[in-house]
């Protein structure tokens, strides 16, 4: 049966709805892949993350080949146009099949006149593709990231900026985490090796596996079942210092979808976690992700900086906050941060960094351990937080981790390796 969709025109949505109008693909992305068939959700993901990785590089092109920019309600068809040739550079699709599929799309989006331009501009590509792309390299920063951001890891990091930058440029490996109640890693590795999906087993972190290439959770071994959870090395560290054990009360704060809420319950499945997010849709997500695992958990909407209004005035034994930042250290896995992020939000979110900070603080028994982890980057967010915390703290002290540094420890996206990450363990004295 032929589809009644047309997969090209609903990417170009997407792409309008993040670049227009500030929504993440995260959020824009499950909705659009309701209205597809299987293997085009795959597709979809694809040619939309594709398109944010390489943004700069398809402007460039489309000023090229166009002398009056689409704009206003035609603006869609200016990233319909951007989809098309996302394709013919980046995808195996045959070129015929990607031409024919994206004119088609204008007749989706209810614009059949504008068949002829999409197509006289996808040929004109077509036909100086090879030395527009020689062009394009001198005419635009290679590193295909924001000015802004590209100068604050540069300065931040003189040393090893681009590892980070191409990193940020790559396609995330697919890491896993085994959920111990189930299986050990080595059994869940051998089950991996019988379904021939190739792997390797980490030396850092005891529960996580890298798989050699991504593929749909359906083809892993007992996944509805809660045998194993899609979770990137580095995210897998912070309920690892955690360490929380059973028996004891745990908050897990800014805990939406949940994927650090189950690995507690994983190393301490007899302890009594509250997870708690602003967001109620995301919310949602913590109780799906705790049922598909069978873990238990009370989960609540509130907000971080009003404890008094979710925790009773109870005090807990270990507290995970893992803050709103501006995911700087996971632009791999969600290229189209690099454009709804601007400068200017990292001083915002670092005030309510620090407001969540110290209003959970006081809900910490003593003794007791917090650890504050974000997928940022940026100093600011991290080591300079947990520094001017403990200035203003003389009770809490940081607790040495493996890779201490001054403040907490920053790890930074690699290629086949874990997400820019931050951690630091503070204790109560
Ligand atoms: C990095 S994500 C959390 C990821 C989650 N811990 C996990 O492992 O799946 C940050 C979360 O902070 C939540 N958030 C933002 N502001 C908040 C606030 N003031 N209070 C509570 N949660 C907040 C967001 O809704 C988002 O879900």
């Amino acid at each position: 049966m032929k589809n009644t969709y047309n997969l090209r025109s609903i990417a170009a949505k997407a792409i309008t709805q993040v670049l227009e109008r500030g929504q993440s693909l995260s959020t824009v992305i499950p909705e659009l892949q309701q209205k597809v068939s299987g293997k085009d959700k795959a597709l979809l993901q694809e040619l939309c993350f594709g398109v944010m990785r390489v943004l700069p590089q398809l402007e460039w092109f489309i000023s090229q080949l166009m002398t009056k920019p689409l704009k206003g309600k035609q603006r869609i068809f200016h990233y319909l146009i951007m989809v098309g040739i996302y394709q013919l550079i980046y995808t195996r699709i045959p070129a015929h099949a990607a031409l024919a599929e994206t004119v088609n799309g204008a007749i989706n989006l209810k614009q059949p006149q504008l068949k002829g331009l999409i197509n006289g501009v996808l040929r004109q590509f077509q036909r100086q593709q090879q030395e527009l792309v020689e062009r394009a390299n001198s005419h635009i920063s290679q590193y295909l990231h924001p000015k802004w951001l590209l100068e604050r890891i540069q300065k931040t990091y003189p040393q090893n900026w681009q590892t980070i930058v191409d990193a940020n440029n790559q396609k995330p490996p697919m890491w896993l985490r085994v959920n111990q109640l189930h299986h050990t890693t080595n059994e869940y590795f051998a089950l991996l090796e019988n379904a021939n999906i190739e792997a390797e087993l980490d030396t850092d972190h005891p529960s996580a596996i890298r798989l050699l290439s991504p593929c749909p959770v359906s083809y892993l071994p007992g996944f509805e079942q809660g045998w194993v959870t899609i979770q990137d090395r580095s995210a897998q560290g912070c309920a690892e210092l955690l360490s929380p054990c059973n028996g004891e009360s745990i908050l897990d704060l800014c805990a939406a979808p949940g994927g650090k809420t189950t690995h507690i319950l994983e190393i301490a499945p007899k302890s009594k976690v509250l997870a708690i997010d602003i967001d109620e849709q995301r919310i949602k997500r913590v109780k799906e992700n705790l049922q598909r695992l069978n873990l238990h958990a009370v989960v609540k909407t509130g907000d971080g900086r009003l404890p008094h209004e979710w925790a009773t005035g109870k005090q807990f034994d270990r507290i995970l906050l893992d803050a709103p930042c501006s995911a700087t250290g996971v632009i791999r896995r969600h290229p189209d941060i690099k454009w709804l992020r601007h400068n200017e939000d990292i001083d915002q979110l670092v005030t309510l960094q620090s407001e969540i900070l110290d209003a959970v603080w006081p809900y910490l028994k003593k003794n007791g351990t917090l650890v504050y982890a974000t997928c940022s980057i940026l100093p600011q967010e991290n080591s300079e937080q947990i520094q001017s915390f403990l200035e203003c703290h003389a009770d809490a002290k940081l607790s040495e981790t493996k890779i201490q540094e001054k403040s907490g420890t920053q790890i930074i996206p690699e290629a086949a390796g874990g997400d820019g990450f931050f951690y630091a363990r503070l204790t109560k004295q």
